[in-house]
């Protein structure tokens, strides 16, 4: 039988939130089409432009098959298709949206077998394949929906969120930044002035969430450790930022490693101008980008 799975795109570190927070959104999807087959191993059909590898172990969804398939003896091998609309590299989650939806997928074909912390384990080896570290802040919310917690990842410890209806506008600049390098880049040492304003932030975001607070989730997203280092490598952040907070925005920032730019708002229509200042920033410096307006 074939099991057919919607792979939702994620915004990962929500601002304050480093390797920590992360949230699902409804589009775009991947389209993950799995099923259980005769022989070894796990075979792949990419069934999009994006040519990417076709070797299992190279394959951030071979890879987290791989990871599964080592705890399921009665299990020989998968076909996998895959049809992706989240592109690689735009920092919405790409590859955790390819390492989640197989797993799921899976388990679905093996009669849920699995916990959701499984599946977590599962695709964060097609993490590492991806970027060189296993963290879980798109995974999570992939698997779990709507907005999550990894209090820890060894042991891995995810909490789910409730949250208040938030609209969301995703810009995706047309440039490179790395996962690797964008991690790289980062100082290892955090001043305790900054640590303290840090640890505020994510309080108050999480408090704001539980509570439906939208001005306190506004006042929340603010990060004084990482996002000064990695906006650097994307132009036009700065003013991006401004002017969607001036168009009414809760308040945004990079999405996951960037150079994906996401902004949070408390209705469509504010969404809808935050999108039209995002695009125009981006026109004037002259970087081609897509937008995407969709909801947590
Ligand atoms: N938390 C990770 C990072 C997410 O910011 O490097 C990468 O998608």
């Amino acid at each position: 039988s074939t099991c057919k799975v919607l792979s939702p795109a994620t915004v990962a570190n929500v601002v304050c939130g480093f390797d920590i927070l992360g949230f699902a959104l409804n589009e775009p999807n991947d389209i993950i089409t799995l099923s259980i087959s005769n022989g070894p191993g796990v075979t792949i059909i990419n069934a999009d432009d994006f040519n990417l590898p076709t070797k299992a172990e190279d394959n951030v969804s071979g890879a987290a098959l791989i990871a599964l398939l080592e705890e399921t003896p009665d299990v020989q091998g998968f076909t996998l298709i895959s049809e992706k609309t989240i592109k690689p590299g735009s920092g919405i989650g790409s590859s955790a949206a390819s390492a989640a939806g197989v797993v799921v997928a899976a388990n679905h074909l093996l009669g849920n077998r699995f916990s959701k912390a499984d599946l977590v384990r599962f695709a964060m080896f097609g993490e590492k394949v991806a970027s060189g570290v296993k963290h879980a802040d798109n995974i999570a919310p992939c698997i779990y929906g709507g907005v999550t917690l990894i209090r820890s990842i060894y042991p891995l410890d995810i909490v789910s969120l409730q949250a208040p209806l938030l609209h969301v506008t995703v810009v995706h600049p047309q440039i490179e930044v790395r996962t690797a390098d964008a991690r790289q880049i980062l100082r290892q040492k955090v001043l305790l002035k900054d640590a303290i304003k840090q640890w505020g932030n994510i309080a108050g975001l999480v408090a704001g969430l539980l509570q439906g607070d939208y001005d306190l989730i506004g006042r929340s997203l603010e990060d004084v450790i990482i996002e000064p280092v990695r906006s650097i490598l994307i132009p036009g952040f700065d003013e991006v930022k401004k002017r969607c907070k001036e168009a009414g925005a809760l308040g945004g920032g990079i999405s996951g490693s960037g150079p994906s730019i996401f902004m949070l708002s408390k209705d469509a229509a504010t969404a809808a101008a935050v999108e039209k200042e995002m695009a125009a920033v981006f026109t004037r410096i002259g970087i081609a980008y897509h937008t995407h307006l969709t909801t947590i």
